[in-house]
């Protein structure tokens, strides 16, 4: 039975979908209601329940019934998250901040432990995923492969496809069976999720980065399959290297709509305020097709070390502010994908060891532990602009007004229907810190006008003119737009600027209107139709307008930080705002009440803009008064303090090298399908022998000559691996693994370990056993689309005794495929993980002893959580340890390999704890491999709180 966080709130899933608020991005699309199947079966029959749709698209966007879309996705891993709650609450969250779509990669290896066998249950259940999406109204594109990069083992292909002959990412017949296997299980899944049959689905990703050696006839067979599968939305292709390699657009193999990743800051976190050359403005590809930013930088990888902080700030707000809406006025893009708008979790065997660790934060947005950042701040402040402003569905490059001081840029597109401008302003040169204040000569639809101006630092603005905002005129505005709803016969608007800046907005009028200030210094003044608002940004203005031949206005002018306080919900009574709560998850108009599912990180207020007289916050009811802007404000409690138990009374297992008599195989292969071949024979490369992830036992046997003199060894690990030795018993030390080695052997001498044979170890004529544990840190990927970096091996890669000829025999023995519910690539090789003592439970535990000696010992302790309910509360586990002593840890939580701390080889010291592998009861468990002697066994850990929040009523 799967451990259910039952002292942690489940969140929306307790909540009917109804409660949740079906909700739709800008154009209106019918949510299916999700009746399949609780696990989800390849098998399990469509569910076109509801209404289909027709997805099209030109040059400018995707259309949905003929409604242009502005599809503003972010990415998420479900594989990097196991919990299917949590699903929930990381789209949700996804949702909030102003996205209408998420971008989906689906990894073949995650679902699949060996050739024809597939696994699409419980955290792999990726049709209770899509009907997650679907249920909470965002679009998604689809992308599985069969290859993905995405920093995860092999790419996103099962390790087994190593064994497989025929060049992967290839027409190929080895590889083509294999791939259309994993894509028949899985496009009938998303295929019944199509928004063409009532679902989420609007566009289906083929492969990815497809750029080099590569093979038109693959990417035609790979969609001719889709199509063959029942895929009918639009296909999709994300291009690397700004589409200047192969890029799809035309010619055999071309996609409908090919898109462009663009990671314009890179990977290099140390230096977090470097910015690099790159323009970072998405290339048009096809004439007939949108510009889609496929993959957009939303964070990076931690390539140098740096720390996940660091690479926040690389692709923090600013860069944001400059590098999105450069893009989005610069090339007219209505398409784009943030990668990643939440990474997660690289657990059990999932990293890619050569660019990733454990944790796979990216610095994004919402960060591992499913926290809100200044980041998730900006997306929010851009992406209910992008997903409000309709006329930005459909732009053209337009002239740009003039400014009168040249160190401000401007640049403009404007929709030829409604004629609304956009002006982009920023300094000419991106990276410029200067503080530039003028004025723009702007002939805007309404009038020519000066419209001042002022870019402070990294920063840009997307300024609007001539947009119809609900019921009102806005002329032109000097505040950038958050947000608009209508609600109760009233415009409600939210503009903003930065903190101390002076801004401007002109709204047109037949008559002059009534203009009341109810909050803050605002002047008003009228003059031919305009009515101008002039004020500086600070705290939160309020100007209520009414009279002049218009519908009541509501005006709110924000800095960025309150205008980030501000939440839009849709409700079938249309969208509402709701301000204060550190997040609010839906709202559904019941009667006169505003049922609200919000998060609070204190206590504070709570005020909404909704056509009610009541409210009510997880399922309690507020008392609220009405407001002079005619909202409701009430006031809602903080979250309890969450109190932790240490984690103590440890208890030990040892496991001797080579233990455990069962499960070796005799290593005898003479021939692989890698092209990286073995310095000789036989080949001991572990997945030869079905053993693909962790880490691999060798045993092998000779006779001895007592002339022995070195044990010299390579093996190949991946990044940050080793392997330890021993002979006869006795530890001979430790090397660090290789991480490849190349088909004309330029490096034919990976991980090299040179291992002196002790005197008088060996006697003549006697057996000897020589025995060798090789971590295997995850398989590299498959970029270059070559086999040379997919099928690098890993295990052992030479083995010589120096000072004897005799042969050896070889035996190996590494991970079972697959660990239950927790999957194929949760458990390694090691003796105690086939036996299970990573699982809660068993015998056979003991005292620690004071130092545990070279090799792998097992720790298992249990701990009581007792946490406050109706909250969300996010726990890591914290090695404090900074002796950066020679061993690592692999830690298990009630089963689950939820990452490996690597001492000093990674800069990783907290680990994330998913809520649904934990419990009230837990067990946690490590599995330390040290090259040394440990005293003091694994060192001082312990459970430290990473967010807490109310999520519903409290104890
Ligand atoms: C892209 C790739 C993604 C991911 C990203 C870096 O090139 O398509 O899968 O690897 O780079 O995080």
């Amino acid at each position: 039975m799967r451990a259910v966080g039952v002292v942690l709130v489940l969140l929306a899933s307790l909540l009917s979908p109804a409660a949740a608020g079906a909700t739709g991005p800008v154009t209106a699309k019918a949510t299916a209601t999700a009746t399949g199947p609780v696990t989800g079966p390849a098998t399990s029959p469509a569910t076109p329940e509801g209404a289909r749709h027709e997805v099209t698209y030109d040059r400018y966007s995707l259309s949905v019934d003929g409604e242009r879309v502005l599809l503003w996705s972010g990415e998420f891993h479900y594989f990097r998250l196991p919990s299917q709650e949590l699903w929930r609450d990381v789209l949700e969250k996804i949702r909030a901040a102003g996205f209408n779509g998420v971008s989906l990669y689906f990894h073949w290896g995650y679902h699949s432990p060996a050739p024809g066998s597939y696994d699409f249950t419980g955290v792999r259940d990726v049709d209770l995923l899509l009907r997650t999406a679907d249920e909470l109204g965002l679009y998604v594109v689809a992308r599985p492969g069969p290859y993905i990069n995405a920093e995860t083992s092999g790419g996103g292909f099962p390790a087994w496809l190593k064994t497989v002959a025929g060049r992967a990412r290839s027409s190929d017949p080895g590889y083509t069976a294999a791939y259309r296997d994993w894509l028949d299980h899985l496009n009938p899944i998303i295929a019944r999720h199509q928004v063409t049959r009532g679902g989420s689905v609007i566009a289906y990703n083929v492969e990815n980065e497809y750029a080099v050696n590569v093979d038109a006839a693959y990417m035609e067979q790979l969609q001719q399959q889709a199509r063959a599968d029942g895929i009918d939305v639009p296909i999709a292709h994300n291009n690397c290297c700004n589409g200047d390699l192969a890029n799809w657009s035309s010619g055999r193999g071309a996609v409908q709509i090919p898109g462009v990743d663009d990671y314009p800051v890179g990977f290099d976190c140390r230096a977090p305020d470097t910015w690099g050359q790159s323009e970072g403005v998405t290339r048009r590809l096809r004439d007939d097709g949108p510009v889609y930013a496929a993959e957009y930088q939303a964070g990076a990888i931690d390539l140098h070390d740096a720390g996940y902080g660091a690479c926040r700030e690389l692709t923090g707000p600013d860069f944001m502010k400059v590098f999105y809406k450069s893009n989005a006025i610069g090339s007219g893009a209505t398409m784009f994908g943030y990668y990643m708008a939440y990474g997660g979790t690289s657990w059990g065997w999932l990293p890619q060891p050569n660019d990733v660790y454990t944790s796979y934060d990216y610095g994004a947005a919402i960060t591992e532990s499913r926290q809100l950042t200044a980041k998730y701040d900006e997306f929010k402040r851009q992406g209910y602009f992008a997903t409000t402003v309709a006329p930005l569905t459909k732009t053209d490059p337009a002239p740009a007004p003039v400014p009168a001081d040249p160190a401000v840029f401007a640049q403009a597109r404007s929709n030829p229907d409604t004629g609304t401008q956009f002006v982009l302003v920023r300094h000419p040169d991106r990276r410029s810190t200067a503080d530039v204040a003028t004025e723009l000569d702007w002939s805007t639809p309404d009038g020519r006008y000066r419209v001042p101006v002022r870019v402070n630092g990294r920063d840009a603005k997307v300024l609007v003119a001539g947009y119809d905002l609900g019921g009102q005129r806005l002329v032109w505005s000097s505040s950038e737009i958050l947000t608009h709803v209508g609600v109760s016969g009233r415009d409600v608007a939210v503009l903003y600027g930065r903190d101390g800046e002076r801004g401007s907005t002109v709204l047109r009028y037949s008559s002059a209107p009534t203009v009341r200030v109810l909050d803050g210094a605002v002047r008003a003044s009228y003059a031919d139709g305009d009515l101008r608002l002039d004020y500086t940004h600070s705290g939160l203005a309020r100007v209520l307008v009414s009279g002049g031949g218009r519908p009541p206005l509501v005006l709110l002018l924000g800095t960025d930080e309150t205008a980030a306080r501000f939440w839009r919900l849709d409700t079938d009574q249309g969208p509402v705002l709701v301000r204060g709560t550190a997040l609010a998850r839906s709202a559904a108009v019941v009667g006169d009440r505003l049922v609200l599912r919000a998060d609070t990180d204190r206590a504070g207020e709570v005020e909404v803009f909704a056509p009610v007289r009541r409210l009510g916050v997880g399922g309690r009811t507020v008392h609220v008064r009405r407001t002079p802007s005619g909202s409701l404000l009430g006031a809602l409690p903080g979250p309890e303090p969450v109190r932790l138990p240490g984690l103590t009374d440890w208890r030990h297992r040892a496991e001797p090298p080579g233990a455990g008599e069962t499960g070796w195989v005799t290593a005898d292969r003479t021939t692989t399908a890698s092209p990286i071949k073995p310095k000789a024979l036989p080949v001991l490369y572990s997945d030869e022998y079905g053993f693909h992830q962790g880490s691999v036992w060798y045993r092998g046997r000779f006779t001895a000559t007592g002339a022995e003199r070195t044990i010299s060894l390579n093996a190949i690990t991946g990044r940050r691996g080793v392997y330890l030795v021993w002979l006869d018993g006795r530890y001979l030390g430790s090397a660090a693994g290789g991480t490849e080695s190349d088909a004309e052997p330029v490096n034919p001498d990976p991980g090299r370990g040179d291992f002196a044979v002790p005197e008088g170890l060996l006697v003549a004529g006697r057996r000897a056993t020589l025995t060798v544990l090789v971590e295997n840190m995850g398989h590299n990927d498959d970029w270059t689309a070559d086999d040379t970096r997919f099928k690098q091996p890993r295990g052992l890669f030479g083995a010589v005794v120096r000072g004897s000829t005799a042969p050896i025999s070889w035996q190996v023995r590494g991970s079972r495929p697959n660990d239950g519910e927790r999957g194929p690539m949760n458990a390694g090789g090691l003796h105690g993980e086939r036996a299970g003592w990573h699982l809660p439970g068993g015998t056979g535990w003991g005292r620690p002893p004071s130092a545990a000696p070279p090799g792998v010992s097992w720790y298992r302790t249990a701990f009581r959580l007792d946490l406050p309910r109706g909250h969300d509360v996010s726990l890591g586990l914290r090695f404090d340890d900074t002796t950066q002593r020679s061993h690592r840890v692999l830690i298990f939580v009630n089963g689950w390999n939820v990452g490996q701390y690597l001492g000093g080889a990674s800069p990783q010291r907290d680990f994330v704890l998913p809520a649904g592998v934990l419990a009230e009861h837990n067990a946690l468990t490590f599995a330390v491999i040290a090259t040394e002697r440990l005293p003091g066994g694994p060192g001082p850990v312990r459970l430290v709180t990473l967010g807490n929040h109310r999520t519903g009523g409290g104890r």
